[in-house]
This record gives C-alpha cells, structure tokens and sequence, in this order.
C-alpha cells in the first residue's frame, strides 16, 4: 500500500520536472552519496523555469528521497535561488563597498522608484527584476549596474531611466 502511494508521488513528481533535469536526479542516484547532488539538481530545476517554486521543490524532495524541509531550507540558504519568477530583464546593482561609497545606494532608491519594486521583485509586466550583487569585481567602474550581460560604469542616478528605456522601460510608467 506505502509503496503504491510512493510510486503515484513519484509519478506526479516527474510530471512536474522536465525530462533532462528527472533523467540527472536518477543519474545521480547511482552515484555515491546522491544527496550531495541536491544543489546541482536545484541549479539545473531553476535553469529550466527561471526559479524555484514550492511544487518544483517538493517535486526534488519526493524523487530525491530528501525530506522537503531539508530542500527548502538548502534552497533558501544560498542567495543564487530565486522563489518567484524573474523578469525578461534583470537589473543588478553592485552594492560592494566601492560601489556603494560612490552612491549605489541612490542608483538602487531610483531604480526601485522607476520601476514600482523592491530588490528580488518583478515588474507586474514581467519586464524587470531587481537583484543587489557583492563586489562584481569592476571597482574602478564604481557604482556599477547590470542589466542582463550589459556592463554600466559610473551610474548616476539621472542615468537610470535612460538605461531603462533601452530595455522597454516606459518612463510615464515612473512613479513620481
Ligand atoms: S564594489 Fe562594486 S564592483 Fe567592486
């Protein structure tokens, strides 16, 4: 009876993950110690739909044999997971110690302003997300803005909406 249970969970499960990310998890299995996978396998689940959401999870937990709080609690521990799904665009603003000491912090009050959100939200439209980055490694381009593979050096924030724009941004869309 446990088992039949088991095997209609596993089959649901499977029907929520696409084929190549069930066919790593069974992969993994044959491996030694497969739990150690589990970051892997999350990487490869939020390639595929952009984030994590509670079913995909779950979906691990159940074709893992990894309880689901021991998943979500991985999931939520490093900032490379996301729980909702992520704009077309994603703008990131390095808030290293270089970058914010040359005004990042005001960049970033614009932008959430332009933009109606708060870090790690996405516009109503899907269009724009907002992430803050440590050091990304380019102080000398302090305060630095990324949007998508884009490199932006020296952002003031009168500058914000231009660079939007160049994404679709509507500026009568800004909030006053
Ligand atoms: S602190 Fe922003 S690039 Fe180094």
């Amino acid at each position: 009876m446990k088992s039949a249970l088991l095997l209609k969970e596993v089959n649901k499960a499977k029907e929520v993950l696409p084929e190549s990310v069930i066919r790593y998890i069974e992969d993994c299995a044959s491996r030694k110690n497969p739990n150690s996978h589990l970051i892997s396998v999350l990487h490869k689940v939020q390639d595929h739909f952009g984030y994590l959401a509670k079913e995909h999870m779950d979906a691990v937990s159940i074709l893992m044999q990894i309880p689901s709080a021991k998943v979500t609690g991985v999931a939520s521990f490093y900032h490379f997971f996301n729980f909702a799904p992520r704009g077309k665009h994603r703008v990131s603003l390095c808030m290293g110690t270089a970058c914010f000491v040359k005004g990042a912090g005001k960049v970033l009050d614009k932008l959430k302003d332009h933009l109606g959100i708060d870090v790690g939200q996405t516009t109503e439209d899907r269009l724009f997300s907002i992430d803050v980055a440590r050091c990304v490694g380019a102080c000398a381009l302090a305060p630095v803005m990324i949007v998508d593979e884009k490199v932006y050096a020296g952002v003031k924030p009168d500058q914000v909406a231009k660079i939007l724009t160049e994404y679709g941004f509507e500026p009568r869309k800004a909030k006053k």
